[in-house]
């Protein structure tokens, strides 16, 4: 669906996005992790035509380069930083998205996707008057008025309630089992083990791992703890081997409780990212 071969980005002597390659599958939710910095916006930005690479390919849909307006059409983008226009309400804001695209039947595709976005009763409102999540919302509406394939939201959950989050969460999902294809960049770990078919983790603009959650835990997750209850007691083992740890505790006779902490994929990140803030 969208292939990133060899990409570099370089501001100065600032690398942005340092040799990465990257293959999203059509059909998947592919999550684009990092702290800050780490490139994430700069990768969309190219993956969206909107920056060309200092070097390196981007393809979409074997058609070419997103650079190519006509290529770019299949691809919708809700970016970072809210794209919206405070003094019109949502409705004459999607319309306007929708009037860049040409897109046909403008009036009736905008009502579905304030449905969809459950901004359908404030059509009306000004966006200036909208809360941090009905802002995101609608600014994911924006990126699917012209019904692209590939849909690139990047931290559609920033600064959002967790009641917003959740409807975002499962938009996302819906969007993905209605055949859309998904990256989507995101500072929440939970939120991408729980809705990402595969994840990468970059830094300092490299490709560091990609794979499906569960695949990187196994690889980078390390140990798992074994906590043992005995009456008031409570002896927290660290193992590579929980099961046989919570075998031979059994075994052992008087255990009143037990359960395993497993490793998340924030251990993961946390592994391959180091603990030192940035800037
Ligand atoms: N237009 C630009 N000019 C100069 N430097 C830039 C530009 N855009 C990005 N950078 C730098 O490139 C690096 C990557 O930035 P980018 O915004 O892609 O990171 P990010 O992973 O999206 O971070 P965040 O999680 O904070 O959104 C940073 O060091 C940033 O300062
Ligand atoms: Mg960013």
């Amino acid at each position: 669906m969208l292939t990133l071969r060899d990409i570099c980005k370089t501001y100065g002597s600032i690398t942005a996005v340092d040799a990465l390659s990257l293959e999203v599958r059509a059909g998947e939710i592919f999550g684009l992790l990092g702290p800050n910095g780490a490139g994430k916006s700069t990768t969309i930005a190219i993956a969206t035509g909107l920056v060309a690479p200092t070097s390196g390919v981007v393809d979409l849909l074997s058609l070419g380069s997103p650079s190519q307006a006509s290529v770019r059409r299949h691809l919708g983008l809700a970016p970072q930083e809210i794209t919206l226009y405070g003094e019109l309400t949502a409705r004459e804001n999607l319309l306007f998205f929708a009037s860049l695209y040409g897109v046909a039947n403008a009036a009736a595709r905008v009502d579905s996707l304030l449905q969809l976005v459950e901004l359908d009763a404030r059509a009306k409102s000004r966006v200036s008057t909208f809360s941090g999540g009905m802002k995101r919302r609608l600014n994911l509406a924006a990126a699917l008025v012209h019904d692209p394939q590939l849909l690139l939201l990047d931290e559609p959950t920033a600064g959002v309630d967790p009641q917003s989050r959740n409807r975002i969460l499962e938009l996302v999902r819906t969007l993905a089992a209605q055949g859309k294809t998904i990256v989507y960049t995101t500072h929440y770990m939970e939120e991408a083990a729980r809705i990402c078919h595969r994840v990468a983790i970059v830094d300092h603009g490299r490709l560091l791992d990609v794979g499906t959650p569960n695949e990187l835990i196994a690889r980078h997750g390390g140990s798992s703890v074994v906590v043992v209850i005995r009456g008031d007691a409570e002896l927290r083992v660290v193992t590579v081997d929980p099961a046989g740890e919570v075998a031979r505790q059994l075994s052992s006779g008087g255990v009143t409780g037990i359960r395993v902490e497993q490793p998340d994929l924030e251990a993961v990140f946390l592994k391959l990212t180091g603990r030192s803030l940035r800037e």
